[in-house]
């Protein structure tokens, strides 16, 4: 995922300004990796449920929605907590968050969209919703694939030299809390397995030690469990 975090051609990026970091932005680039991962996963896991198998669409429509409450909190957290910082103490980048800003309604339109389409679709297993709910997920992912990698390459650079540690670790505060902790483990597992082993080493170093116990202790077994429902027969991939 690394060199996927690069300008496209005639992208330009807003000036860096000058100092020392203030933070450490790679666990933006690691969850946005873990978004990018279940995003290509979502249309897959919903073709593959077998018609009228509502116990699999269950499982499977639990899983995307709580994929999409933690990128719905993602963005609302951003909104709340980082675009104004920035363009305050960093007004050469105004043009660039003003453009995630409309990068996040977009996405914010197309999970209205999705929501009622998975809500139907979990509790029917119908094969003609999952197909345009899979369809819903490739039009979200085309679009996050633009915004997540350009959020990464144009706006975390700034903001490590103009946000504080204690600010940027209140983006995470914020998101915690949306999904119960039985199924925030499984969903720490899948950041640590879709970072590169230079991300995974800064990520897990950050991690409070409490829940870097409990996701040993608990987490990384209640993630195997759910990996190998998501995708039976596909060896579970290392995490910590
Ligand atoms: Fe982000």
């Amino acid at each position: 995922m690394t060199d996927f975090y690069t300008a496209a051609p005639g992208e330009t990026s807003p000036p860096v300004p000058a100092g020392p970091a203030l933070c450490n932005g790679t666990d933006m680039r690691v969850v946005h990796s873990a978004f990018l991962w279940g995003y290509e996963q979502a249309p897959l896991l919903i073709r593959s449920t077998p018609a009228g198998d509502t116990g699999r669409s269950e499982f499977i429509g639990q899983w995307i929605g709580d994929l999409d409450a933690t990128l719905h909190v993602h963005h609302h957290s951003e909104d709340e907590l980082l675009w104004d910082r920035l363009e305050k103490r960093a007004p050469a980048c105004a043009l660039h968050v003003a453009q995630m800003r409309a990068h996040h309604a977009k996405v914010a339109e197309l999970l209205d969209a999705i929501t009622p389409l998975r809500t139907q679709w979990r509790a029917s297993g119908d094969p003609t919703q999952g197909e345009a709910l899979a369809r819903a997920y490739e039009d979200l992912l085309a679009v996050l694939r633009v915004h997540l990698r350009r959020e990464v390459v144009e706006i975390v650079p700034v903001a490590e030299r103009v946000i504080t540690q204690k600010e940027w670790d209140q983006l995470a505060e914020h998101s915690m809390g949306v999904i119960p902790k039985s199924r925030l483990l499984p969903q720490l597992g899948m950041l640590l397995a879709n970072a590169s082993p230079a991300d995974r080493t800064e990520f897990v170093r950050a991690i409070p030690t409490p829940v870097r116990v409990l996701y040993k202790t608990v987490g990384r077994r209640q993630f195997a469990h759910q990996y190998r429902q998501l995708f039976p027969g596909k060896p579970v991939p290392a995490t910590i």
